[in-house]
């Protein structure tokens, strides 16, 4: 991993240094940790629930679809010999719906907490936000905005849940970029999924360019202050992969260029939830390309098989960008360190108390 010394300010809001891909990972550290996941009965949660309970991990997949969940837990249970996988009926939409699958998530966690939240469920398709009607109608008609709500309002539900539950996860010490992931610790983490479109306009999909942008948004904003509940926070934001949520139409407007590949973003998101020593980070994942990167940091196309380029799917989307923060940033964060600094040995010893507590079945909800 890079020196932290690189990244003075990035250091202040405990964000690590810009992921180095090079480095390797090991999927066996996802043993032992509890898993919950939005929307992952299909495409990328599906490759999630599959790579994790293979490699040990309590999987929680909370989908609206049941037919498919079912039948994606039976699979997988049958696959890797893992029965912690369940499947639990969720509307991300729905803040009591989210409150039950967290809640019934805690209970099927074998040391009763969750480790990790993947706010991954989303939607894309019609939307008719530049379409209000034909010019004859008097009355505008109200408008269906499903799109913000499963992909926004949704995602702002998981993440409220995961900062209430994160920090209660017994055992959980405060995230840190010095952990040692190959003992299992017990973490803190929130995965949110953003988009190419959380990066670049996307066409005739108003909503889920805003609500990508949006979550963009969230991103940056609650990783520069987790570290005060101690949860570390990333985001991946994969450009177009062939799964169910990319239409026909999709489709043809790519044809000639490539989509990329579900076990890339599976890998992505691999490294992220094993790896308790990435904090702060986003990863954009696309078709393998075979690149060189130059002095300027820029990254150039090569011919396949050349000896000075290496293949990639997945890049480092925001390596330096807490650097350059300002005024407001600066001192907001300043305020929370001294905050942190202030709850000192008693604010550690009350947290202390409580996850003891909670371990003794205190203060579960
Ligand atoms: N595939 C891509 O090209 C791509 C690219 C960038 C980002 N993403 C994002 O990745 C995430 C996963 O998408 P995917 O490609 O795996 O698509 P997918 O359609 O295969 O999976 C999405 C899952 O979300 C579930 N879902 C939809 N509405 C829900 C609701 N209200 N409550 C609970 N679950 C709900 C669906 O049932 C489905 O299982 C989404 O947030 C998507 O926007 C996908």
């Amino acid at each position: 991993m890079a020196s932290p010394a690189k990244y003075p300010l990035g250091d202040k809001i405990r964000q690590s240094p810009p992921v180095d891909l090079s480095i390797p990972y090991d999927p066996a550290w996802l043993k032992g940790k509890t898993i919950l996941i939005t929307g992952g009965a299909s495409g990328f949660g599906a490759g999630f629930v599959r790579k994790w309970a293979a490699n040990g991990a309590t999987v929680v997949v909370g989908d609206i679809n049941v037919q498919k969940g079912d039948a994606l837990v039976r699979d997988v249970q049958k696959e890797t010999g893992n029965s912690s996988v369940h499947f639990v009926h969720c509307d991300v939409t729905d803040w009591q719906s989210q409150v039950n699958l967290f809640k019934e998530a805690v209970r099927l966690s074998p040391h009763g907490g969750i480790d990790t939240v993947v706010a991954n469920a989303g939607i894309a398709g019609d939307d008719p936000l530049q379409r209000p009607g034909k010019l004859d109608i008097a009355e505008p008609p109200e408008p269906n905005f499903k799109i913000i709500d499963v992909n926004l309002n949704g995602v702002l539900y998981t993440t409220h849940l995961a900062f209430f539950y994160l920090p209660r996860n017994p055992g959980s010490v405060d995230c840190n970029v010095n952990s040692d992931p190959t003992t299992n610790p017990r973490d803190r983490h929130l995965l949110l999924l953003g988009s190419i479109a959380s990066l670049a306009p996307i066409p005739i999909q108003p909503q889920y360019g805003a609500a990508k942008h949006a979550v963009l948004g969230l991103f940056r904003s609650i990783r520069s202050s987790s570290f005060v509940q101690g949860v570390r926070v990333n985001l991946l934001c994969p450009y177009f992969i062939d799964t169910p949520i990319v239409t026909t139409g999709a489709r043809i407007a790519l044809a000639g260029g490539a989509l990329g590949k579900v076990e890339d973003v599976v890998d992505a998101a691999t490294r992220f939830t094993a790896d308790s020593r990435i904090l702060g980070r986003s990863l954009v994942i696309g078709p393998k390309l075979n690149v060189k990167q130059q002095e300027n940091g820029e990254w150039t196309l090569v011919a396949k098989g050349s000896p000075e380029g290496q293949e990639t799917a997945i890049w480092e989307a925001y390596a330096e960008d807490w650097e350059d923060s300002e005024a407001f940033c600066r001192s907001l964060v300043g305020a929370l360190n001294t905050y942190q600094k202030a709850r000192g040995w008693a604010g550690w010893a009350k947290d202390i108390i409580g996850a003891l507590g909670y371990g003794l079945g205190f203060n579960r909800g």
